[in-house]
């Protein structure tokens, strides 16, 4: 018999937003994500069964309901997955389970790139530590939470979400290492402020449209190790760039971004970490630069994002901006003057929406 706990159980888990260092976590690179307000919660109460009954308060297929066997996860493309998954993985790994009724409840918009995802992983896998007493501390449940991506959802992710839904707070960034999983928190410099807008334009990590998606980029990452017959693009470095001429156009651009990214990620720590005068306006510029990179080089962008940004760096009040998350839509993260992001990002629908677009821009944060 399982040593639950019989007791009603909540938890929570927080979307984050990459504030740089994009699409370097399955690189074995550097990121540094921050948590965000938004966050997915669960209500959970072990039952004497293997059924697993779940509601979800925001999903409109089936009236929100799902249910299912323990043992009998099946992948199913849709919401759904996620907790089959965590099930379905956990299970795998040994840990006991018992059914359970869970109602999740998530103010983490869905496929605009600030991790859904991962807080749903996060915030389910916290309920079941606490209500069967697994063995799990805060990396290896981020862990576990990758693999239900990558083996049981379909998206090849990195780990840069499970662990900012496990271990980020909205105080200070995550400075992560990918490769040794060694992380420490860091600090914003004084002077300015977070803004975040969701484009509208749907992004998805696992089934997105033929040759424009997360697994291609992944593959393309792949494709150029080989060839230069490293382990990970992470052992490269800005010096290394000229070896990239022996790769093929689109390959020597991907493996390019990935490799610019990682030293960008290092000089934005190291400006956080001085805190000197002219911090903020660096930062930005790396921002920017991070935009380009991704826009050009890694082709994740898509008009509307590039778009938003264009129109956030000619704001007076804002440092820099770029295409945050996984890409192919989703959102982009501001650096404003301290006190302005609210009027930034109003000014910023303003002029997108003169622009006659089709999507519709939302400010999430602040
Ligand atoms: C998604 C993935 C992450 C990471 C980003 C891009 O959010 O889940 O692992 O690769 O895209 O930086």
């Amino acid at each position: 018999m399982i040593n639950s706990t019989p007791k009603t159980i909540f938890s929570s888990a927080a979307g984050r937003v990459n504030l740089i260092g994009e699409h370097t976590d399955y690189n074995g690179g550097f990121v540094l994500p921050i948590g965000i307000p938004q966050r997915t919660s669960v209500r959970l109460t072990p039952q004497n069964s293997r059924q697993v009954r779940i509601k979800s308060l925001n999903m409109k297929v089936d009236d929100g309901h799902f249910e299912y066997e323990l043992g009998k996860e099946r992948a199913t493309k849709h919401w759904a997955d996620y907790i089959q998954g965590v099930t379905a993985i956990l299970a795998k790994e040994g840990f006991l389970l018992q059914g359970f009724d869970a109602e999740i409840q998530s103010d983490v918009p869905m496929g605009s790139g600030l991790s859904s995802s991962a807080a749903l992983e996060v915030s389910l896998m916290r309920a079941l530590r606490e209500a069967f007493n697994l063995k799990l501390d805060d990396v290896s449940l981020a862990r576990l939470g990758q693999k239900v991506e990558n083996d049981f959802v379909g998206a090849r992710v990195g780990i840069m979400d499970q662990m900012a839904a496990s271990l980020a707070d909205q105080e200070a960034a995550l400075f992560l290492d990918t490769r040794n999983f060694v992380y420490e928190r860091v600090a914003l410099p004084k002077g300015c402020e977070l803004l975040v807008i969701n484009s509208g334009v749907s992004h998805q990590n696992a089934h997105g449209a033929p040759g424009a998606n997360y697994n291609t980029r992944r593959s393309e990452c792949e494709s150029a190790c080989a060839q230069l017959k490293i382990h990970e693009l992470r052992d490269l470095g800005l010096e290394d760039l000229p070896k990239l001429d022996t790769l093929p156009e689109v390959i020597k651009r991907r493996a390019r971004h990935v490799i610019t990214e990682n030293a960008r990620v290092l000089a934005a720590v190291e400006i956080m970490k001085e805190a000197k005068p002219g911090a903020v306006e660096k930062l930005g510029k790396l921002f920017y630069e991070s935009h380009v990179s991704q826009r050009d080089d890694y082709t994740v962008s898509v008009p509307e994002i590039d778009l938003l940004v264009e129109l956030a760096i000619k704001d007076a009040d804002v440092f820099g901006a770029r295409l945050t998350g996984g890409g192919f839509g989703g959102s982009i993260v501001v650096l404003t003057k301290e006190g302005k992001a609210e009027a930034v990002g109003q000014r910023i629908l303003q002029a997108y929406k003169l622009q006659g677009n089709k999507s519709h821009p939302t400010v999430l944060v602040p």
